[in-house]
């Protein structure tokens, strides 16, 4: 039974997570561009920045955007911020569930650093208090009104804070938390500042206050600071597929800080296109430059046991006794259709390693998962050694 409860409460909460944080960075998105639209006209009321016509699901409409706030309040206002409570709330409960739940198979690799699964969890979760803590106080520092100064301490934080966590997590996990941090500053922004300020300035209305502009401008700092984060912390959390994002400690930070600048320029081009001012090709280029790099740091951290480059493998080779050893002691007891190793019920993702002709069709995955990076055994939870990667290495590279 348990099996079943890990692998469902897994997929339900997964799919719950990413269904808010559709919700929330569609709404964000949506809010951005609109911001960027809005055209003063001379028919508009005072007080009226400006407004935009958009057509949609059969009908148009006319936003307007009222700054500071309209005269009267109207009765009903739609508050946008569950997506992002929701989206934190389902974040947590999943890394909950897989990283700290199940610490053996995802969170903790020997090789890192051995240590006991609840010191792993509480160095998780304060990782994630302290990254808001350090970031609200780099916000309302001296520096609070240096928007670039800012941004640029934030980077440096998170990848340093990556740094810490490649040297006490897996690989996967250490590239995850540092994704979850990004994800707990945006979240805060919302619920500590932004929507906070916003009730503020409500109430200052109702009461027939002119409402402190400041609290208009930190709420709108906050919300361009999670604009630059959205993409590279989306990166951030599906990476834990693409072990070649993360495959030695030193390649985690390097490989933040590419992302997430490539994730920014991105950002940088739609805010300044939407805005009308221009169409910053350069930011795209910048942009994929920043990707190459990437891909050519993973090249570069991932050259197998023996320093050999990678070669493709021929489709059906043949399988040496020697290779189908080694997958039935290190792999096949998950890898099979009824795995017996506990907590497993079905082959993870499908992936079986029982046969020789299961084997051989898994040739360029398992050269991915067990030569060019060790994300496969998990944790190197069946202890491979070198020489045996070594095998697998000369098996794959043979014609
Ligand atoms: C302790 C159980 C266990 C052992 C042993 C194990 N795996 Fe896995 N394997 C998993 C799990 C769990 C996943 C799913 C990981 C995930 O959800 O990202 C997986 C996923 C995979 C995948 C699919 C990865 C993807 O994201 O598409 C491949 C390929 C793979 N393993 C190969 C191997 C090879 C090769 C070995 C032996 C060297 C091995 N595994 C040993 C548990 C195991």
């Amino acid at each position: 039974m348990e099996p079943y409860l890990w692998e469902w409460g897994s997929a339900i909460l997964r799919w719950l997570h990413i269904i808010a944080g559709m919700a929330w960075i569609g709404a964000s998105f949506f809010f951005m561009h609109l911001d960027a639209l809005l055209k003063r006209r001379p028919d508009l009321p005072e007080g009226v920045l400006g407004s935009s016509w958009q057509v949609h699901g059969g009908g148009f409409y006319e936003m307007r955007k009222w700054t500071v706030a309209p005269p009267a309040l109207p009765p009903e206002l739609v508050w946008h911020k569950w997506q992002a409570y929701w989206t934190w709330i389902s974040g947590a409960l999943l890394l909950a569930w897989i990283y700290y739940a199940q610490a053996e198979l995802y969170l903790i690799d020997p090789a890192v650093l051995d240590i006991a699964p609840p010191l792993a969890a509480a160095i998780g979760v304060s990782g994630l208090v302290l990254g808001w803590l350090v970031y609200d106080a780099l916000c309302k520092s001296r520096l609070k009104d240096n928007d670039a100064a800012l941004l640029a301490l934030l980077f440096l934080f998170v990848v340093g804070l990556s740094a810490v966590f490649a040297h006490v997590f897996s690989g996967r996990a250490a590239m995850l938390h540092t994704g979850a941090v990004l994800g707990t500053v945006m979240t805060g922004n919302v619920f500590f500042v932004i929507i906070p300020n916003q009730r503020i300035i409500v109430a200052d209305l109702k009461a027939g206050r002119a409402p402190d502009p400041a609290l208009g401008k930190a709420g709108k700092q906050r919300s361009t600071h999670n604009n630059y984060i959205t993409l590279p912390v989306v990166f951030m959390m599906i990476a834990n597929h693409y072990p070649l994002a993360w495959s030695r400690p030193w390649v985690i930070p390097l490989m933040v800080a590419l992302v997430t600048i490539a994730g920014a320029l991105v950002r940088v081009f739609y805010n300044l296109h939407h805005a009308g001012r221009g169409s910053p090709w350069w930011a795209w280029g910048a942009a994929g430059a920043a990707m190459a790099a990437a891909i050519a740091l993973s090249i570069v951290a991932a050259p197998g046991p023996n320093g050999e480059p990678a070669q493709r493998a021929a489709p059906q080779r043949p399988v040496p006794a020697e290779v189908a050893d080694i997958m039935l002691t290190r792999c096949s007891m998950c890898h099979m259709p009824q795995p017996v190793w506990a907590g497993i019920a079905a082959a993870p993702k499908g992936v079986l390693l029982d046969t020789d002709a299961a084997i051989a069709r898994q040739a360029e995955a398992i050269r991915l998962h067990a030569v060019l990076t060790r994300s496969m055994p998990p944790n190197n939870l069946t202890g491979m050694t070198d020489d045996e990667r070594r095998v697998l290495a000369a098996w794959l590279s043979s014609p």
